[in-house]
């Protein structure tokens, strides 16, 4: 699928630059032709040779090598976009203020292309005025900004200021290369997702847990976001990070997702269950660490029943508002998967249900998600495969149709 277009990946200094290998992939996996620009500090901290392999081209970090092809105005005029990720701080100043001290500064004042940047730093130097003003001063100018997320930083400390994923950048970069997308067709609506894993405690240092590593969920709300809609996130302990500037509930148990869902589903246009709720949870939560000596060989737990959140929350919806929820079956068999699929439906009552299989490699924490779309009747309306933001795109679409 070869789309034609030059990309250009500038990458600056800053620990995440690790992460910026994932972008270049994604974009050579896209088909585009892809020229990393790296400056010297951000070749400490990953190597030439790998960037090299994964875009397929020659790695530039010095203005005064091909001289004579005037290197720098060429690359950026042959750019098509250029993202920037990690945008250091040091990199967010010289390009507010316009510099041209390396090659990257070079290429982006010779270019008219769409630039994106990806800030990553601590959270210090993200709040610090000097950065707000150089920030502003990007997006005024018409610069994409997207994240930092806020999260675990480098040390131990966490906070405004993590590189956001890979795909969420590629994402941002692909809408802006397309300007008016994605629309802004979920303006407007209020949109309440659910995203992770209950954990239900047994004593004071154990749960029952599940894998869900809450990706899905969280691309559905910055997708939702990004799309216009007014979106709460209920998230049960996210393995990654929570987005900044996305209104988040945090939750642990099954019944505190029930009580804070219950809550924002009223006057929600659309609920979407992404979360994987436990079924069961301990019938009594012990008050100090259960103990091996005390309970010998064999240890048998009393489980109860939680509530079905989503079918309560169809049961329950005002007309109108849209309920989705999501299956996970381990199933490999197409045809079977997809009957257990309508199954479900039926019990659960929504108005959609978004089909997956998981398995020991498949679905949880994964960066790519394949579903099935199914509506109230069990048709498939809808089929996605490629990354978790992609998914949630089409997932979004199913919901605007819905919502008509
Ligand atoms: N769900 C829920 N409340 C529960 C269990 C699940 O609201 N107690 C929701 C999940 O958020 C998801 C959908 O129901 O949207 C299906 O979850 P899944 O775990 O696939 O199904 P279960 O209801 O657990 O059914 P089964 O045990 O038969 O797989």
């Amino acid at each position: 699928m070869s789309q034609g277009r030059t990309i250009v990946v500038g990458i600056t200094g800053g620990i995440a630059a690790y992460k910026a290998v994932n972008i270049v992939r994604a974009f050579v996996l896209l088909g585009d032709s892809v020229h990393v620009v790296a400056t010297p500090a951000a070749l400490r901290f990953v190597g030439r040779p790998t960037l090299e392999a994964i875009s397929r081209n020659p790695v530039h970090t010095d203005l005064y090598e091909g001289v004579a092809e005037v290197r720098h105005v060429a690359i950026g005029q042959s750019a098509d976009l250029i993202v920037v990720a990690p945008a250091t701080a040091n990199t967010i100043a010289k390009l507010a203020a316009g510099l041209a001290d390396d090659l990257l500064g070079n290429t982006i004042l010779a270019s008219t292309a769409p630039l994106v940047i990806a800030p990553a730093m601590h959270t210090e130097m993200w709040n610090n005025p000097a950065t707000v003003h150089n920030v502003q001063t990007l997006r005024n100018r018409g610069v994409i900004v997207v994240g930092p997320g806020v999260g675990r930083l480098t040390g131990s400390d966490s906070g405004a200021g993590r590189m956001e994923e890979p795909d969420v950048i590629v994402a941002a970069a692909l809408a802006a290369l397309h300007p008016g997308t994605p629309a802004r067709d979920l303006s407007g609506r209020r949109i309440v997702i659910t995203a992770g894993g209950t954990r239900e405690p047994l004593d004071p240092v154990r749960f029952l847990g599940n894998r869900s590593s809450g990706k899905q969920g969280v691309r559905l709300a910055e997708a939702a976001t990004a799309r216009g809609a007014s979106v709460v996130l209920i998230a049960a302990n996210l393995e990654i990070p929570v987005p900044a500037g996305i209104e988040t509930r945090l939750v642990g148990t099954a019944l505190e997702l029930q009580s804070a869902v219950t809550d924002a589903a009223a006057g929600a246009d659309a609920v979407i269950m992404a979360a994987a709720v436990a079924d069961y949870r301990p019938a009594t939560v012990r008050g100090d660490k259960i103990k091996k000596d005390d309970e010998g060989d064999t240890l048998t737990l009393e489980l109860v029943r939680n509530p079905d959140i989503l079918a309560g929350l169809a049961a329950a919806k005002t007309t109108g508002q849209l309920v989705i929820g999501f299956a996970a079956e381990t199933e490999a068999d197409p045809d079977r998967l997809l009957s257990l699929g309508r199954e479900k439906l039926a019990r659960k009552g929504c108005d959609y249900l978004v089909l997956n299989r998981v398995g020991w490699t498949e679905g949880f924490a994964a960066e790519r998600n394949e579903v099935r779309i199914l509506d109230s009747a069990g048709v498939i309306v809808a089929e996605a495969a490629g990354t978790k933001m992609s998914v949630a795109g089409r997932i979004l679409d199913v919901v605007v149709a819905g919502l008509g």
